[in-house]
């Protein structure tokens, strides 16, 4: 019955690692802020991605308070408990039992031509462990379990979604069809926003530099401060260009920021230098990030209310994805438990 199937919202998941003790404005602009504004028109399950965040090590404590505040800073971008589904990856084991089993579909080519795999371990020189390496099968294990037809994610990411995707082609090829082929979902403006200090590399949780990133929960006179240093270059024209990185990212985060298209930006500051377009700009991310700072700290003393939403959500979760999880288990052989 086509026109059933047609009538069926589509599935949307993803994932945000809690590791760093906050998101960027990267992550917001890239992806949470995306993920609430697709609440409406799909199915969306959102998780905070904590079992991805011990491939690097992490100290135990930290990790919890940062999973609490992942999961308080999902809630303040949005994404509403009673329309999509919350949750901490760790409470539904079926996450690790998929992964498993695809990581036996999963070829040792594929994974070493992962760029994130060779950044990593470039980094994390001391630390190459396996986990860094097949990481990309417990995130298609995320994927597949919920049947996604979407995953929205920032540009970096896009790898590995259609690594995700390959891994279930051929689990289906092999078993019949299983697994939705899932697809990345990247948006239009912001899938990559940029170093404020190098602005060819993207802005990054781990950067050591703090001048370099925003973080969600930066005092107002910090955010101001680091857009005031932010670099640019010497044309002195607010208008986008090939060789101007740091000016292009500016007006990309102005743009999300005040809802203005970047055209509009560029008239805006015509005449005007890159001093006026600084301060215009953290006042924009000051005032855009305002109210979702104050939830975060709202939240982050009610605990209680935190884990009611992680334990609702989980269980949503793990309805779903133990469906898959036997339909999987059956196709390889697993005997079922009598
Ligand atoms: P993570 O935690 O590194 O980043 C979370 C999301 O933020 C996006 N992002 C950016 N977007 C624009 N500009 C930037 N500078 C920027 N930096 C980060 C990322 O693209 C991502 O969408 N492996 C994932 C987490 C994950 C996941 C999943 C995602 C685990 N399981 C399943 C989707 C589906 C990660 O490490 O994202």
């Amino acid at each position: 019955m086509p026109e059933i199937a047609e009538q069926r919202k589509k599935i949307v998941l993803s994932g945000i690692q809690p590791s760093g003790n906050q998101f960027t404005l990267g992550n917001y602009i890239g992806a949470i802020r995306n993920w609430a504004l697709m609440q409406d028109e799909f199915d969306c399950l959102y998780m905070v991605a904590n079992e991805h965040s011990i491939t690097v090590r992490q100290e135990p404590a930290k990790l919890r308070e940062n999973t609490y505040r992942g999961l308080a800073s999902l809630l303040a971008a949005g994404i509403d408990p009673q329309k999509s589904i919350v949750f901490i990856q760790s409470h539904v084991p079926a996450h690790a039992e998929l992964a498993w089993i695809l990581n036996c579909y999963t070829m040792f080519g594929e994974l070493s031509r992962m760029t994130q795999f060779k950044d990593k371990s470039a980094k994390n020189a001391d630390n190459i462990n396996a986990g860094l390496f097949t990481y990309p099968a417990l995130m298609a294990a995320d994927i597949l379990l919920y049947q996604a037809d979407l995953v929205p994610v920032g540009a970096d990411q896009k790898q590995h979604v259609e690594i995700a995707r390959d891994i279930a082609g051929r689990f289906n090829g092999l078993y019949g069809n299983t697994f939705r082929l899932p697809e990345p979902y990247i948006p239009a403006v912001g899938a990559k926003i940029m170093s404020l200090a190098e602005p060819e590399r993207k802005m990054s949780k781990s950067d050591a530099n703090e001048n370099a990133k925003i973080l969600v929960m930066d005092k107002p006179e910090d955010i101001m401060r680091k857009f005031k240093r932010a670099v640019t270059d010497s044309y002195g024209e607010v208008s986008r260009g090939e060789d101007k990185p740091g000016i292009n990212n500016l007006i990309t985060i102005y743009s999300v920021a005040t809802g203005k298209t970047p055209e509009q930006v560029e008239a805006e500051f015509a005449g005007k230098g890159y001093g006026d377009f600084k301060k215009a700009c953290g006042e924009a991310v000051v005032e855009m990030l305002r109210p979702f700072r104050e939830q975060v700290e709202d939240l982050m003393k009610n605990r209680d209310y935190l884990d009611q939403v992680a334990k609702a959500g989980a269980d949503r979760a793990e309805h779903l994805a133990l469906r898959t999880l036997a339909k999987v288990q059956k196709k390889v052989g697993f005997v079922p438990k009598p």
